[in-house]
């Protein structure tokens, strides 16, 4: 497995693979790699001949307040867990060879992107947008991989690529989850004990939404007020949203039929979680 910096490079070794017919698969990561990411990575290389994962703590797509500067790094780590799912190769840049100082063009998208952490991180999803466009016209994967756990963004990706007909298949890969029920998330390493005790409160609450609609529940609003309740019997959780919504569209319903995603955010001290359940 290679650990690749520069786009030239990468652009040549995806050429060679081309001329030799194999197809692709990339896995677009901001790194401090975990069994969540892995799950994403082993599946690649289950349907793609050569895997590209990449490791890059993107900075246009955190607010001037967020965590840049903290997000946890270490690729030496991150190589070894790559190299063991069975990755190709690390696209591993450093920002200023993935953005030109005078960097002007970024795409961005109406509607998917103006609630739910949208409205607490209102320039996130263009630079999630931007970024992934930027790794789709170098990588020119056949199929990309993106987790459930961030489900507005694997929404968000759908649409892009529908909208602006990059002609790459979006594989959504399920949660993965702590034994004890906590998403997987490299920001988990922010709580303290105290605080990762009291982040169970995310999915314990999520799981009573769901069970509701398991057992015929179809009013939304029950659901969303029973879900805020459990919450709020947590006192170091700070609810940011609970919403319960189209799984396509990001649209709130108010009668739960189909498919519909139900998302939260909340913040445990400082660190700020999501989790989410897609009932059906
Ligand atoms: P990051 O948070 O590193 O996540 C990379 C991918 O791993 C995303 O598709 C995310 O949904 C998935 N993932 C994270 N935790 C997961 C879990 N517990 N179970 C399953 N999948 C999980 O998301 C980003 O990076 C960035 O926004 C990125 C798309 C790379 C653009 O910079």
């Amino acid at each position: 497995m290679q650990i690749i910096k520069t786009i030239d490079e990468l652009r040549q070794i995806v050429k060679g693979w081309r001329k030799e017919g194999h197809s692709l698969g990339l896995v677009p990561t901001m790194g401090y790699l975990h069994d969540g990411h892995k799950s994403l990575i082993v599946k690649a290389v289950s349907e793609n001949d050569k895997v590209v994962v990449s490791d890059f703590v993107n900075p246009t797509q955190f607010g001037a307040n967020e965590d840049l500067s903290s997000y946890p790094r270490d690729i030496v780590r991150d190589a070894a867990i790559c190299e063991e799912a069975g990755a190709d190769v690390v696209f591993h840049p450093e920002p200023e060879e993935m953005y030109y100082p005078d960097s002007s063009t970024f795409v961005d998208m109406d509607r998917l992107t103006k609630d739910l952490c949208g409205k607490t991180r209102p320039t996130h999803f263009r630079g999630v947008c931007t970024v992934v466009s930027k790794l789709f016209h170098i990588v020119t994967p056949d199929r990309a991989y993106f987790g459930q756990k961030d489900a507005q963004q694997l929404a968000v990706i759908r649409r892009m690529v529908r909208d602006l007909d990059f002609g790459i298949e979006i594989v959504g890969c399920p949660i993965v989850r702590e034994a004890d029920g906590l998403a997987m998330s490299s920001r988990n390493t922010y709580l303290s004990a105290e605080e990762r005790k009291a982040a169970l409160i995310l999915h314990k609450s999520l799981e009573l939404g769901e069970r509701m609609i398991q057992e015929g529940e179809t009013d939304a609003a029950k659901v969303k007020d029973a879900i805020v309740t459990k919450m709020g019997t947590e006192p170091l959780a700070k609810i940011d949203y609970v919403e319960l919504v189209d799984v396509e569209t990001l649209e709130p319903v108010d009668t739960i039929k189909g498919q519909i995603l139900a998302a939260t955010a909340v913040y445990i001290g400082k660190t700020r979680l999501i989790d989410n359940f897609v009932s059906n």
